[in-house]
């Protein structure tokens, strides 16, 4: 019989639709250091990560590659654990959603809710975002376009069944309001509040029947369950809920102590998911953390931007746990942090090689020339020594402190000013200077001593963080064994022990040819992607909604020239348009002001529809729109031969 305390924790479940990039891969090496953390501290830990594999996208993914949905996605999840496994990760389950138990048991869920007037049949009418495979309502959208990836939506109607997610609104405010931590950070609990929760809850679409690559409604041919309620059980089916009678692992684990998400779904894992939990009678998890994003400089990382990395790549040239430690000490807590090749070489070469590296070979080295590598009983104490002890007993703290409440990269940053001030204290007690004379010899065996046990402490508090590295530290310094509880007192390291070879830890890295090595990666990666691009420009184009000849006719569209352009005053996004439409002048207002300075347009001829309603934008009256093309976040505005004259009709 244990007797440890359970600790559950969970990231989301990684889509298989391509290999994922270093960014998706933070999430994982957040959550393992925090799952390493409650081992180290006895708590007895499940935790689970996973991938997420069905839905209209892989259907399509897959007929592009020229195998099965099953096919194409036991591959790509194969890539994704591969990553795990290769960034250390200590999972103890890895679900996937194609796992029968799993899909079995997301069967009775769905049977349940419905035979119990949760789940009910009726038909969506609604905005359809494609690729996203979400339905949105009017007030939802940004700027007339999907909120989460701003591509078009189309209407849509289909027959579905929904999850009544207005019958728990109320239930779901008050257990937010009364459960504080719940929603962390604080930030987010807000955001839920505010943004979704407070202006009322539209019950949810959870079937489909436009696709085939889903888990079958099972008392329904037509319908497979719609993603969320098949990706947020997960968390539950792996450790055995059953709606006719759970496990014991079950009980023993649910209900989950953190997940951990990204920002992006924070509003899924707080609000459909304890929704569904209710409705099932099941508790809630104790925590969502949302956590913020990593992108490359300022931007998100993608294939079109050329400037993909991954994990495993990354691990290539510079190790595993640097690549842990890099990105666990550059994610800020709560906003996104960014990846630049001048930050990958600074973290390694000043705090691993500089700092780490370096006081852990030379202390070790100075050991084995002074006193035959042989641990010596400290014996003189200096006011110096008590600073030196009293700074490990507190870095301890810090770090508990900061992981509890997810601060990672504080506790990384507390165990490098340990070692920081480990290289300080070697400053100060200038051991090759005690080592001169014979008289000294004890003082200089304290100093080792004081200085080795720091670092055996450094060593067990980045176990978390760096776990191969924690080893090559404890093995150099011969106590394979040492453990979080041996940090409580400064003193635990025996005198008497033998040390092994001194061996460089991180080997500097040349700036310039680590730059070069990751452009050459994202190269290739890129490269690697288009074909997954080109798949989801065509299911941008087969999601556009089809019209006849007479549709298109109503679109009066014509040639004009631009006479004059300014920027409208107060938006940062418009631009005051004055057309010659070939009878006369009119007003154009068009949101192009950060492509375009107003005067390079001026006599340029362009399109334009001329039949739309009259606009009021920005207090301007505007008479039309002029056409661009546009393609992620480029946009260039059409222009016609100067040769063909204002007012002529497209047809
Ligand atoms: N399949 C859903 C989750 C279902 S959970 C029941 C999903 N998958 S994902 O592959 O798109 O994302 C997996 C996780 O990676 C999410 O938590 C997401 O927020 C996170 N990240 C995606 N891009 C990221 C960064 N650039 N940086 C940090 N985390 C990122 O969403």
């Amino acid at each position: 019989m244990c007797n440890k305390k359970p600790y559950y924790i969970t990231t989301a479940i990684a889509y298989t639709s391509r290999k994922p990039h270093i960014g998706n891969s933070y999430e994982i090496v957040l959550t393992d250091a925090i799952a390493r953390y409650k081992r180290m501290l006895g708590y007895d830990v499940f935790f689970q990560t996973g991938t997420d594999e069905h839905g209209q996208k892989i259907e399509m993914y897959a007929k592009a590659e020229g195998c099965t949905p099953k096919e194409y996605v036991d591959k790509v999840a194969g890539e994704i654990r591969d990553i795990c496994d290769v960034l250390n990760t200590s999972y103890d389950y890895f679900i996937r959603t194609t796992d029968e138990k799993h899909e079995r048991t997301v069967q009775k869920i769905f049977r349940k809710l419905y035979e119990q007037g949760d789940i009910y049949k009726g038909s969506y009418e609604g905005l359809y975002c494609t690729p996203c495979e979400s339905f949105w309502t009017e007030s939802q959208l940004v700027d007339g376009k999907c909120p989460d990836c701003g591509r078009e939506v189309k209407p849509m109607k289909e027959e579905a069944y929904f999850l009544r997610l207005s019958k728990y609104q109320k239930q779901l405010e008050e257990y937010i309001e009364s459960h504080p931590d719940f929603i962390y950070p604080e930030s987010r609990k807000k955001e839920m509040l505010n943004n979704f929760i407070k202006p009322g809850l539209q019950d949810l679409c959870v079937s489909r029947t436009s696709f085939k690559w889903g888990i079958p409604v099972d008392f329904d041919d037509d319908h497979v369950v719609y993603v969320w309620i098949d990706a947020l059980s997960n968390y539950i089916t792996s450790i055995g809920y059953d709606p006719d009678g759970s496990s014991e692992l079950y009980k023993k684990y649910w209900p989950a102590d953190a997940h951990i998400v990204g920002k992006d779904i924070v509003r899924f894992h707080t609000i459909y998911w304890p929704i569904m939990l209710m409705a099932l009678g099941e508790p809630l998890p104790k925590q969502v953390y949302g956590h913020p994003w990593l992108l490359f400089g300022e931007d998100k990382m993608s294939k079109s931007r050329g400037n993909v990395i991954y994990a495993d790549e990354l691990v290539k040239l510079i190790g595993v746990d640097a690549v842990r430690y890099y990105l666990l000490s550059e994610m800020p807590f709560a906003n996104d942090g960014s990846a630049t090749y001048e930050t990958i070489v600074e973290r390694f070469n000043s705090d691993l090689a500089n700092t780490l590296g370096n006081l852990v070979n030379r202390t070790v080295a100075m050991n084995n020339k002074y006193f035959d590598g042989i641990v010596q009983a400290p014996v003189t104490e200096e006011p110096l020594d008590e600073e030196l002890k009293q700074y490990c007993l507190d870095t301890v703290k810090k770090v508990d402190d900061a992981i509890n409440i997810f601060h990672m990269s504080d506790a990384v940053e507390a165990v490098i000013s340990l070692a920081k001030r480990c290289n300080k204290y070697i400053d100060e007690t200038a051991p090759w200077a005690l080592a001169k004379d014979e008289e000294n010899k004890p003082r200089l065996g304290t100093v080792l001593y004081n200085l080795l046990e720091s670092i055996r402490c450094i060593a067990v508090l980045i176990e978390p963080f760096m776990p191969d590295t924690n080893k090559a530290i404890l093995n150099q310094i011969s106590c394979p064994d040492a453990d979080y509880e041996s940090l409580k007192e400064f003193g635990a390291y025996k005198p008497g022990t033998v040390l092994g070879q001194a061996v460089p830890l991180f080997a500097r890295i040349d700036p310039k040819k680590l730059e070069e090595e990751i452009i050459a990666m994202q190269k290739a990666a890129s490269e690697s992607e288009q074909a997954i691009e080109e798949v989801e420009e065509k299911l941008d184009l087969e999601s556009i909604e089809k019209i006849g000849i007479d549709d298109f006719a109503k679109c009066d569209i014509r040639v004009g020239e631009v006479k004059a352009c300014e920027k409208v005053k107060k938006s940062k996004k418009l631009l005051k348009f004055t057309v010659f439409d070939g009878a006369g002048e009119r007003t154009i207002v068009s949101g192009i002001a950060q492509y375009y300075q107003p005067e390079e347009l001026v006599g340029r001829k362009v399109l334009f529809v001329s039949n739309l309603n009259p606009v009021k934008l920005c207090g301007v009256e505007s008479r039309g729109m002029i056409l661009s093309a546009c393609h992620g976040d480029e946009l260039k505005l059409i222009e016609v031969s100067p040769d063909l004259p204002a007012g002529w009709q497209i047809s």
